[in-house]
């Protein structure tokens, strides 16, 4: 069986961190959440993030807050933001911990529920709507404003076999990484990349065409 791997731990010993991201980290220490971001993708959101003054992002998949608190650090308070947990307790764990963060809004239940919230200038598909599973993914066009980027987290290093028709790669939950490729690659209103931000993942970044 292939080894459970904590992203959590990988903040492990880091100094330096937004006090919100430390605080978003030890709830998930505290919850036994290893799932979050690793600290190389939380860097890329908050790069995203940055200098959207008076956007609108939205993230699937609060998880325990981490990314979340990555991109509410970088941004000033006239961006807003909605999260989505499927997870009660984990939702109501991250309503508490953004309790003091005016623009931001963390919702319990299906990541749907951000859709009447867009579209965004920044999505993060973290949780429902990437297309790995058996359920549609999100459509980029109802999901982003022209220009408005959309990423996904947790695409493992690409395999280094081309063409990509012989790729067959599930991750460790049996969801397909490679459907999920084929639909934000290949997507019509998208122009789209897959990068490597750490050694066990790789985001996907697109941003839809067409001007504001
Ligand atoms: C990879 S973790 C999220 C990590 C978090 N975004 C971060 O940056 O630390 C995925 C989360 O998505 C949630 N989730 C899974 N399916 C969902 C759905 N359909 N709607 C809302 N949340 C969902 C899970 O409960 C889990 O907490």
């Amino acid at each position: 069986m292939a080894e459970v791997i904590s992203k959590t731990a990988l903040y492990d010993g880091m100094s330096g961190l937004p006090t919100l991201v430390e605080q978003a980290v030890e709830l998930s220490r505290r919850m036994d959440f290893i799932s979050s971001c690793a600290p190389a993708q939380g860097r890329l959101l908050a790069v995203l993030a940055a200098g959207r003054d008076g956007g609108n992002i939205g993230e699937t998949g609060t998880g325990c807050g981490v990314g979340l608190a990555w991109m509410v650090s970088a941004a000033g308070p006239d961006t807003r933001f909605v999260s989505v947990e499927f997870d009660p307790e984990r939702a109501a764990a991250c309503q508490a911990l953004f309790a003091g963060q005016d623009n931001v809004e963390v919702l319990h239940g299906d990541w749907r529920l951000i859709l009447p919230r867009g579209p965004f200038d920044l999505a993060v598909i973290d949780g429902g709507g990437g297309g790995k599973g058996t359920e549609a993914p999100a459509d980029p066009t109802e999901l982003l404003r022209p220009g408005g980027t959309v990423v996904l987290d947790d695409m493992h290093p690409p395999l280094d076999q081309w063409p990509p028709e012989q790729w067959s790669e599930k991750d460790g939950f049996g969801r397909d990484l490679d459907q999920a490729r084929d639909y934000w690659f290949n997507h019509p209103d998208l122009l789209t990349t897959e990068f490597r931000v750490h050694p066990i993942a790789g985001a996907i970044v697109g941003t839809r065409r067409g001007t504001v």
